[in-house]
């Protein structure tokens, strides 16, 4: 049967430890004994369904189909017939007709990969949809914190910045609670407003659970790792909900704020980031900052997810 991950609740716990295991050794395979995966999945063709600009995950999940052998065609928004009014169902039914083994599909509605996935005959990840998931850069985060053996209950994560727009942010908690991690949202009132974990589930029966905090600098002190977002500026309709420097002055991550980190602590983002708003040039130079750790970790969970599915196919 096929399997679509349109959000982490689509996968079970076996399969979350699984993926990790799988991504530390496909990470000792290429990295330290750089051996080839290149026939595991050899002609084999994935689809990556763009629709909304990506660096990091289009290019990883490329750069893991191809290391499994896999030929990967690439679509966009701008490169295909949706600007001429495809549907899309319409375009699952056309890119099912293909033969696509695989699709990877970002797309800047919520619903989108979903109803895509109904209509397309082989597994489909989901790539990034709307603000509601992007379970694959939860699965890559979750994988560098389980690495640190940072992935147990009692981890004290901040998600700092714009959480009203974040999908990233949706999907590290729901990600987060399946390891009895109650994480912290830290954000002004814009972006952050009372009753937000109420309706930030994708159906009414999920039960989402985080703090929320809108002041950084109270919380700073206690924290194992701070994750920080970007001002999704494409997600705010072109009205100004706050002011850039007043978000800088309570919100940015930079140098006098490193100072009221502990030592060990960790420092994440998602990526892409925005230097001088959410962050400084100090923070990417910090020995605390993983985020190029975090896109290498991508590949690696790409290609476990891939490994999952395809086996399952
Ligand atoms: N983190 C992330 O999804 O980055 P891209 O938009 O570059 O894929």
């Amino acid at each position: 049967m096929k399997r679509d991950i349109i959000t982490v609740a689509d996968l079970t716990d076996d399969e979350l430890q699984s993926i990790f295991q799988r991504a530390q050794n496909f990470e000792r395979i290429t990295v330290q004994e750089r051996r080839s995966l290149r026939t595991k999945l050899e002609g084999r063709q994935c689809l990556l369904l763009f629709y909304e600009p990506s660096t990091r995950t289009r290019l990883s999940f490329e750069v893991a189909a191809k290391t499994f052998g896999m030929e990967a065609c690439v679509a966009t928004a701008e490169s295909s017939s949706v600007v001429k009014g495809e549907s899309v169902e319409d375009t699952a039914h056309t890119c099912g007709a293909l033969g696509f083994d695989l699709a990877v599909m970002r797309h800047p509605d919520d619903g989108a990969v979903a109803e895509f996935a109904e209509h397309f005959p082989a597994p489909v990840i989901n790539g990034g949809s709307g603000r509601s998931a992007h379970p694959t850069q939860a699965l890559l985060d979750a994988y560098a914190l389980w690495k640190r053996d940072l992935l147990r209950d009692d981890l004290r994560i901040a998600i700092c910045g714009d959480v009203l727009h974040s999908r990233v942010a949706r999907s590290n908690v729901r990600l987060l609670n399946r390891f009895g991690i109650t994480p912290l949202l830290v954000a002004p009132k814009e972006l952050l407003p009372d009753g937000f974990m109420q309706k930030a589930g994708t159906s009414d029966a999920e039960n989402l659970q985080a703090e929320t905090q809108h002041n950084l600098d109270n919380v700073l002190g206690e924290l194992d790792v701070i994750m920080m977002l970007r001002t999704q500026l494409e997600r705010h309709g072109g009205l100004v909900l706050i002011r850039p420097k007043d978000f800088i002055a309570g919100y940015q991550l930079n140098m006098e704020r490193l100072e009221k980190l502990r030592a060990d602590a960790v420092i994440m983002h998602p990526g892409p980031v925005v230097r001088g708003s959410e962050l400084t040039d100090d923070v990417m130079e910090d020995k605390r900052t993983i985020i190029v750790e975090q896109v290498a970790g991508g590949v690696f969970v790409r290609m476990a997810l891939i490994d999952l599915l395809m086996q399952q196919k």
